[in-house]
């Protein structure tokens, strides 16, 4: 069994990364966001207060497989308030053993996981065998997630989303719990220069290099 744990910021290209790697080599993946995203869209919907740690810890209690498949857990506003229901310790208590079982207890015929997120490579999988630490130029990510939000036809300017990434940033690395940091042994990718396909290679030497001893 192979556990692939891959964090970074932001729109580094993580999920991208992961969900090559996932398809060459066989293995399951978990995008960990999306279920942040699952909470806060709860949240959002039922009208929860998103700094109300118990009652956002309840909503991640009771998510089901089938509250990761709206598409607008991808929209802007709900990647926001994810991060805000990410810093509270209940709810990443709840979505904990979710996660590790994913890694741990593949479905069958995968023959390993990975998973991209935050805290994958420093608290959901620390054995891991292979983690990766993903990011890239501020500038760079924002333009990237500036063109995607556009595909969804949301209206926003570069400068705003600019300066949610760096608030996402800030957010993301100084909570209290699980901030997003690189594992000790984590291997650094940086995408800013690399297209998809460059940094896909970078990454499969990586995994090869683990795998083949
Ligand atoms: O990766 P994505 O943008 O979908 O994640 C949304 C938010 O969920 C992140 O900004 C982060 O706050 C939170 N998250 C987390 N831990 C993870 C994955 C996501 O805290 N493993």
């Amino acid at each position: 069994m192979t556990i692939i744990a891959i964090d970074g910021t932001f729109s580094s290209g993580k999920g991208t990364l992961a969900k090559k790697l996932a398809a060459h080599y066989g293995f399951g993946y978990l995008d960990s966001g999306k279920l942040y995203r699952a909470v806060a869209h709860k949240a959002l919907t039922d009208h929860i207060a998103l700094d109300d740690n118990v009652a956002c810890a309840k909503l991640a209690q009771t998510l089901i497989s089938s509250d990761l498949n709206d598409p607008i857990l991808k929209s802007g506003p709900v990647g926001e308030a994810a991060s805000k229901v990410a810093v509270h310790p209940d709810v990443r208590a709840a979505l904990l053993t979710f996660q590790q079982d994913f890694a741990n207890k593949p479905a069958k015929p995968f023959k390993g996981a990975v998973l991209d997120g935050r805290d994958i490579g420093t608290v959901i999988c620390p054995n891991a065998d292979v983690k990766l630490y993903v990011d890239a130029d501020p500038n760079i990510r924002a333009e990237r997630r500036y063109k995607e939000l556009l595909g969804y036809g949301e209206s926003i300017t570069y400068a705003e989303v600019l300066a949610q990434l760096s608030e996402r940033d800030t957010r993301d690395m100084t909570r209290a719990k699980s901030p997003l940091k690189p594992a000790n042994d984590a291997h650094l990718l940086d995408t800013s220069n690399l297209s998809i396909e460059a940094a896909f290679e970078a990454a499969k030497m990586v995994v090869d290099a683990v795998l083949n001893g």
